[in-house]
Parts: C-alpha cells; sequence; structure tokens
C-alpha cells in the first residue's frame, strides 16, 4: 500500500496527460506502456527485492550487498545518485503540488462556475504569475511532507492510501462520466490511442522511458526503502504487478477524463503543456452537477496523492543522514526539506521572473524534470538491472524471490539481464542525442 502510495501522484494525474499532450499521443502512450511492461515492472522487482535484502536504507543496502557481492564501491553509487535525485525531484514537485492546493479555496469558493477556457486560463495565468503566492503553497505543501516524515512513515500512510485512493478513484470514474457525456470523448479517445508514428521522435522515446521509471517511483531508492519493511512471504512478483497495474490505470483514466475536455473547448491544447490539469478539469467541474463538491474534493486528493509520494522521495535522504550522519529525524528532515525548498524557488521563478531565461531551451523547472527524469531516473535504473543480472550471485535474487524451478522469475531474469540494459541504453543514447541536435 506504502508502494502505490508512493507510485500514484502528480506523475499520474498531472505529468502523464499533459507529456502525452506535448508528444502527439497514441504512439508515445503505446511506448510508454512498453517501456513499463518491459523496463519498468522488472526493475522495479529487482529495486524491491534488493531493498528487502538489505532491510536497511537505500545506501547501506546497497553498501552491504556490494559488501556481500564482493564488489566494488563503483555500485554504492546507485544508493548515492538516488537521494540527489529525490531531493531535485521534490524541489518541483512541492511547487507544483502547491498549484493543488491553491485550487482548493478557488473551488470551494465556486470560482469555476459555469467558466470557459479562456476565464480558467486567466486564472492559472494569475497564479502562475503570482510569485509569492507560488512561494506560499510550495511552503505549504514542504511542511506537510516534513510533518509527517518528522513522525515517521508507517503512520498516517496507511489510512492515506485505504481511504483516500478509492476515493479519487471514485472521482476519476466521475470526471471520466462527464467526460463522456459532455466531452469529446470519441476525439480524446482517438488521441490517445490512435497510433501516429509521425509524432514520434527519439527525444519523445526517452520521455516515456524516464515518465515510466517516474511514475513507478523507480531509480531513487524510494521503492527500495519500502522493499525494507516488506513481509518475508509476501509475493514481491504480485505486488509489484497490482501497483504497477493500479498506476497505470490511474493515469489512463487522468488522460481520458481530460482529452475529450480539451477537444470540446476552443482555446484549450493538447500540447497545453504543464498547467494542462489545471485548465482541463476546472471547466468539467464548474459545469456539472455537483461541482462546487467534486471539485473541491478532487484537489484535495490531488493533493494527498503528491504527499504521500513526495514522502517517499525526501524518506531514503533521511534514513541515510540519521543511519549514518548521526542526525535525528527531526534535524535530518530540517536539513533536506530546506535545501529542496530553496532548489524549488528555482522552479517557481521559471514561471514568472525567469521564465525567459533558457539554456538549450531549457527553463529552470524543465532543466529539473531533464536532469531528474530523462537522465538520473534511467541511469540507476540502468545500474540497478546490471548489477542485480550481471554482478550479484544469481542465488541471491533466485532466494529472495522464491525463483527455484518458476518460469516467471526466469522470464524475469532474462529480461533483467538482456532487455533492459539494452533497450534503457539505446533510447538513453539516441533520445539524448536527439534532444540536442534538434
Ligand atoms: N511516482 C510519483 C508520481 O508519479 C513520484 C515519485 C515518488 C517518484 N517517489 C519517486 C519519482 C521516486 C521518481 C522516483 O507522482
Amino acid at each position: 500500500m506504502a508502494a502505490t502510495g508512493s507510485a500514484v501522484g502528480l506523475g499520474n494525474l498531472w505529468k502523464f496527460p499533459y507529456i502525452a499532450g506535448e508528444n502527439g499521443g497514441g504512439a508515445f502512450v503505446l511506448v510508454y506502456l512498453l517501456c513499463i511492461l518491459m523496463l519498468g515492472i522488472p526493475v522495479m522487482v529487482a529495486e524491491v527485492m534488493l531493498g528487502r535484502r538489505g532491510r536497511q536504507s537505500p545506501i547501506r543496502t546497497m553498501a552491504a550487498l556490494t559488501r556481500e557481492a564482493g564488489v566494488g564501491k563503483f555500485w554504492n553509487g546507485i544508493g548515492w545518485l538516488g537521494v540527489v535525485a529525490g531531493l531535485l525531484i521534490l524541489s518541483y514537485y512541492s511547487v507544483i503540488a502547491g498549484w493543488a492546493l491553491a485550487y482548493i479555496p478557488d473551488m470551494t469558493q465556486g470560482l469555476f462556475q459555469g467558466a470557459n477556457a479562456e476565464q480558467v486560463k486567466m486564472r492559472f495565468d494569475a497564479l502562475r504569475a503570482d510569485r509569492n503566492g507560488l512561494i506560499y503553497y510550495q511552503s505549504i505543501f514542504m511542511l506537510l511532507t516534513t510533518g509527517v516524515v518528522v513522525f515517521g512513515v508507517s503512520r498516517g500512510l496507511g489510512v492515506a492510501v485505504r481511504l483516500l485512493m478509492p476515493l479519487l478513484f471514485l472521482i476519476l470514474v466521475a470526471l471520466l462520466v462527464f467526460a463522456w457525456q459532455q466531452g469529446d470523448f470519441a476525439r480524446g479517445f482517438e488521441f490517445m490511442f490512435h497510433f501516429n508514428f509521425e509524432a514520434l521522435t527519439g527525444e519523445s522515446v526517452l520521455v516515456a522511458l524516464g515518465h515510466s521509471f517516474f511514475t513507478l517511483s523507480l531509480g531513487m531508492g524510494s521503492i527500495m526503502a519500502y522493499g525494507a519493511y516488506m513481509p518475508q512471504q509476501a509475493s514481491i512478483g504480485k505486488t509489484v504487478l497490482m501497483v504497477g497495474g493500479l498506476d497505470t490505470l490511474v493515469a489512463l483514466m487522468a488522460g481520458l477524463a481530460i482529452f475529450p475536455i480539451v477537444f470540446a473547448h476552443p482555446g484549450l491544447e493538447p500540447s497545453a503543456g504543464p498547467e494542462l490539469l489545471f485548465i482541463s478539469l476546472p471547466i468539467a467541474f464548474g459545469n456539472m452537477v455537483g461541482g462546487v463538491l467534486f471539485g473541491t474534493v478532487f484537489f484535495i486528493l490531488v493533493t494527498i496523492a503528491a504527499w504521500t509520494s513526495a514522502i517517499s522521495l525526501i524518506e531514503p535522504g533521511v534514513a541515510w543522514l540519521i543511519e549514518n550522519k548521526g542526525f535525528n529525524r527531526f534535524t535530518a528532515n530540517l536539513l533536506l526539506a530546506l535545501i529542496a525548498w530553496v532548489l524549488g524557488l528555482g522552479t517557481v521563478l521559471s514561471f514568472n521572473d525567469w521564465s525567459e531565461y533558457t539554456v538549450f531551451g531549457f527553463t529552470f523547472f524543465d532543466g529539473m524534470d531533464f536532469l531528474t527524469s530523462r537522465i538520473m531516473l534511467p541511469t540507476t535504473g540502468l545500474l540497478i538491472a546490471v548489477f542485480v543480472a550481471w554482478v550479484m550471485p544469481r542465488v541471491l535474487s533466485k532466494d529472495e524471490l522464491n525463483g527455484e524451478g518458476s518460469v516467471a522469475y526466469c522470464l524475469w531474469f532474462w529480461m533483467l539481464r538482456w532487455v533492459c540494459p539494452l533497450g534503457i541504453a539505446l533510447v538513453l543514447v539516441y533520445g539524448l542525442y536527439d534532444t540536442f541536435s534538434s
């Protein structure tokens, strides 16, 4: 359940629809699904397995396992890279979660009642231009996150996931019904599932790969940290398949709710970028029966989904500071949250004062996203696959996964040994080349 809480977040509701829109829909969605199935799921099994084998914080787990495997310190880098990536992701994640927070009072006050595309856009532009407002909401979100981590991860998380995830699911169903009745559902559906390969570039394949790691919380120790708490008799394979399935379902539902609304309203574009969720769904809530209530609850749930994910972004670093540097939970948290908060200011400014400053066409926010999703996460994913399938003695994974005589285990091992390293490396190299040559 904690893994589901970590996986389902802004990645599904906010990021997936907007990058699918930016990359032309259908073919991108297909590549994303393939990446989840062929690369994400096997790497996730490996990461959970490493965590359960090590039963400590990711950095220490990796140190212990490299010692056990009798290999050099290089592989500890998996733990390190993860902690850094987590902080960088958290820095912009909290800014976007702040947008969801800012929409809660708007919804309660019925600001979007009967609104059209233009009015919603105006509200969003005002929010984006309001630097201090963004910092205010970013700070509240950061306080919420550190608040939970200070008290320890397990309490609270269970309730949030067990109670609130099903509720989020129900609201998504309500949104789908609305999109079906009032949106251009046929066009939305076609946009997501009609495979137009012309729109696909090397760059968008890299975006799809990076996002499949992002949405499953892979490549930075979140899932490894939670694997450390997993009971020995529970099946890792089944758990991972369920988390991956739920995560994908939520993303596809979000897309199917958003695109029909986009196509039904002149002035909205699927390629709108990061604001897509925040300019399409308010129109739906503003024009449905009970929209004030649904809208308020929806943005509260988005905030909570982001919250359970943010906790998993900071926890590996906190655990490491406590275990290795003698920090207590409170100061470890404070330090890391402060670093992420300061970095987050760059993201805030990239939506207003700094929006003109770009390097290689990237604003500060784009740069953070690029560095983490497209470079760091696939790189650690690659390292994890190589470590588990080539470096670590095979008996360890066989033992941990009950692999003796199991076809599923053999298939997984083969995927992790050949398909994952080659696939990830190929997409990384080609995608980066394509990104910088265009
Ligand atoms: N998976 C979360 C989402 O989709 C974000 C997240 C949480 C994450 N922990 C992570 C992303 C670790 C990458 C790595 O919103």
